[in-house]
């Protein structure tokens, strides 16, 4: 004998039947759960009095009224009544063990119209009857809930109430209930506020769906709420809850007031950039807006004024309004729109004539102005370096590295996008200036000459004329000019000791330079010089003066003569030669140098001798030593 774990578990036993004399007694469970299609046993327990043999076990089932039986077994018989729904569909049990006996009805798929009271009679020929019974509870849990919100606005009302959403449970058995909940609180039906509608359909299978309406008088703030549903149904031995998706619902209600606000950019506004305002209202939807500029309105996209590259016109005070189209209520709001600039910079001189001018020596202020809506910052450069900040830069004691170009450059810390720049070109005029190194060139030897140089500095630029206290020593002249310098190297003839100065001169001033150069007396003929340089503003020293550009015809005079010797003395050499009167060699060069004419004084003196040299130009330089590159 196996029994089910129902009845091992057994809850209250009911003695339905009992009569004083009675030998025979039933129990069985008050109330039997479970899930539709799974499998049931109906136990029923008797008790005889004595032992009997002759047992009679009948099962009825009661619906709308009638008792039915579906079973009936004795010792000999087992009979499943044939026209009835159970036909086919249960199994009964009956074991008998001395006075204690059970029959078990079992459905092994209950159905939804198994919900019946079951009774179970027992009679036992000579003991009497007794019956029993048990309610079969059948139950389906419904679908998953789901809710679907009104779209759209819902308008804030104080006069009826709005459909919210609605839920739906589909398939359940028992009726399920559905409970609302606005975020975590259940909304009451007894609350005025809300008002919910159900339907129910039981379908032909018997399963229910219930849908529920849910009604509220909407106030503002449930713009923020979660709406959802809960679900509660019976389920064997206990109840269980479901609840649905969360949703949200939009409410409709009017504005109060109005803001309007620079979206973009979010920083200062300068010229150029492309502003958007936006307008909003505290309610929802957003009400249509009018913008307004210096008295007249301005198209705008719906919320948004979109002011593409700002000028100085767009500077000024914005406005928004919007109507209630309900109560003809007014709102607005205004804001000032600072369009930010800076102007073009321009540096000049701070003085009456504004020249570009500076005097040797003398001071210059330059100031540099670019007007702005905001604060600004002032640095001035030269040559790519900074050299002064502010809006003014002093020059003072004028000097010629003062000259150039100066750059003023403005910028707006809280705009960095802003800037501007001028630049201005500073002469520096003066008298000459002579600039080191002041050198020897370099010396022939052979043509006895020397290159004396001369490089001044001044501006306009300076002339430079040469005077030779022999103006026969002079030979050539060149120069090389720049903006405000001028280098000039004359060629001296060393035939004799000369003095040649250099004068440096413009409008503002004369500068000059003496050279003393010495031809010797000794066998070598190598000229060195010496100079002595004096700076003076006066006229030069030397009487007797050659222009720059005077040489030239002297050059070419001297040239010529020099090719006519060197053709009479090739053919000396030659005569010499073929009569055999001349040998190759050190000989030969000394009478070649010889008979060069023009330098007397020095011929047969050529032999050359470097220690000599050396200890001649040492002696010679006189206060100032100048290189000597050989
Ligand atoms: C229960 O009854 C069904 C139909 O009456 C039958 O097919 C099945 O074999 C029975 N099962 C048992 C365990 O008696
Ligand atoms: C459904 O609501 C009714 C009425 O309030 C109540 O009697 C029943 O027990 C509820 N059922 C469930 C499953 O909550
Ligand atoms: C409301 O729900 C929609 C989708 O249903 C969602 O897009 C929106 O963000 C929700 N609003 C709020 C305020 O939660
Ligand atoms: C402003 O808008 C125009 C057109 O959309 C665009 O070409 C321009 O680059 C924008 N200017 C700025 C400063 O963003
Ligand atoms: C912005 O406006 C200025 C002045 O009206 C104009 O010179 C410039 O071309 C404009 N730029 C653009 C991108 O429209
Ligand atoms: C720009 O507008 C502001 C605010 O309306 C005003 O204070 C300012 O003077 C205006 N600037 C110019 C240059 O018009
Ligand atoms: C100006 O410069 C010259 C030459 O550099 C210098 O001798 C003189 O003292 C300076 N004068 C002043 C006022 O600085
Ligand atoms: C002197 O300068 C001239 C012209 O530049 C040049 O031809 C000549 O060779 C130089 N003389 C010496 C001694 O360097
Ligand atoms: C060169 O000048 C110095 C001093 O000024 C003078 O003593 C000398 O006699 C002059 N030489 C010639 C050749 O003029
Ligand atoms: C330079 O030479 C020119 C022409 O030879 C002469 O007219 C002028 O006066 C000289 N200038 C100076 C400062 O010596």
């Amino acid at each position: 004998m196996t029994l089910r774990k129902n009845l091992v578990v057994l809850a209250v036993f009911h003695i339905l039947s009992w009569q004083a004399w009675a030998k025979v007694e039933v129990s069985m469970e008050d109330r039997v759960e479970v899930y539709q299609g799974d499998m049931v046993d109906i136990p029923c327990m008797y008790t005889l009095s004595q032992k009997s043999n002759d047992v009679v076990v009948q099962w009825f089932v009661k619906h709308t009224g009638n008792k039915k039986q579906i079973f009936y077994g004795d010792d000999h018989t087992e009979t499943v009544e044939p026209d009835t729904s159970f036909h086919g569909r249960i199994n009964v049990t009956h074991h008998l063990v001395g006075k204690k006996g059970t029959s078990i009805l079992s459905i092994p798929e209950v159905q939804l119209s198994d919900e019946r009271t079951f009774y179970c009679s027992i009679k036992a020929s000579d003991l009497g009857s007794a019956e029993g019974h048990t309610r079969l509870l059948v139950f389906k849990s419904p679908e998953v809930p789901s809710i679907e919100p009104v779209y759209g606005g819902i308008p804030v009302s104080n006069l009826g109430h709005s459909k919210i959403a609605t839920c739906k449970v589909n398939n359940g058995y028992p009726h399920p209930n559905i409970t609302w909940y606005r975020d975590r609180t259940p909304l009451q039906q007894e609350d005025e506020n809300v008002k919910v509608m159900e339907r129910e359909t039981i379908h032909p299978s018997g399963l229910i769906s219930v849908e529920s309406d849910l009604h509220l008088r909407v106030i503002k703030e449930y713009k923020d709420s979660k709406f959802y549903c809960e679900v509660s149904y019976f389920v064997p031995a206990g109840l269980k809850m479901t609840e649905s998706d969360r949703i949200n619902i939009t409410v409709h209600y009017a504005s109060t007031k109005v803001t309007l606000e620079k979206e973009y950019p979010k920083g200062l506004v300068k010229e150029g950039d492309n502003v958007t305002l936006r307008c909003r209202g505290d309610g929802n939807p957003q009400p249509p807006f009018t913008f307004t500029f210096k008295g007249e309105d301005i198209e705008a996209e719906l919320d948004m004024l979109i002011l593409a590259n700002v000028t100085q016109l767009n500077n000024g005070t914005y406005q928004c309004k919007s109507l209630d189209v309900d109560t003809y209520e007014e709102f607005e709001d205004s804001m000032e729109l600072v369009v930010n600039f800076l102007q073009p910079a321009e540096v000049r001189r701070i003085s009456d004539d504004h020249s570009s001018v500076l005097l040797l020596g003398e001071d210059l202020e330059l100031i540099c102005t670019a007007f702005s809506t905001l604060p600004t910052r002032t640095v001035w450069s030269k040559d790519g370096k900074q050299i002064g900040e502010g809006d003014k830069l002093l020059m003072e004691n004028g000097t010629y590295e003062m000259a150039g170009t100066y750059v003023c450059k403005v910028t707006v810390p809280s705009l960095p996008e802003l800037q501007e720049q001028d630049s201005i070109q500073i002469d520096v005029h003066g008298s000459p200036d002579m600039v080191q190194p002041v050198m020897v060139i370099s010396e022939d030897n052979a043509e006895r000459s020397v290159n004396l140089s001369c490089y001044a500095r001044g501006f306009p630029v300076p002339f430079i004329n040469w005077t030779f206290s022999n103006p026969e020593s002079f030979q050539a002249v060149s120069e090389t000019l720049t903006e405000t310098n001028v280098y000039s190297v004359v060629t001296v003839k060393a035939i004799s000791d000369v003095n040649v100065s250099c004068i440096a001169f413009n409008s503002y001033g004369t500068i000059s330079m003496s050279y003393s150069v010495s031809a010797t007396q000794i066998t070598t003929p190598v000229t060195t010089s010496t100079s002595t340089w004096t700076k003076a503003a006066g006229s030069p020293s030397s009487p007797k003066q050659k222009g720059k550009r005077g040489g030239s015809g002297v050059i070419i005079a001297v040239i010529i003569i020099c090719i006519l010797l060197l053709a009479v003395l090739g053919s000396v050499l030659y005569f010499l030669y073929k009569t055999g009167k001349i040998s190759c060699g050190r000989s030969g060069k000394q009478d070649l140098t010889k008979v060069k004419p023009g330098k007397d004084d020095m011929v047969g003196e050529m032999k050359t001798d470097k220690s000599e040299e050396t200890v001649l130009l040492q002696g010679i330089n006189g206060d100032k030593k100048l290189s000597n590159d050989q």
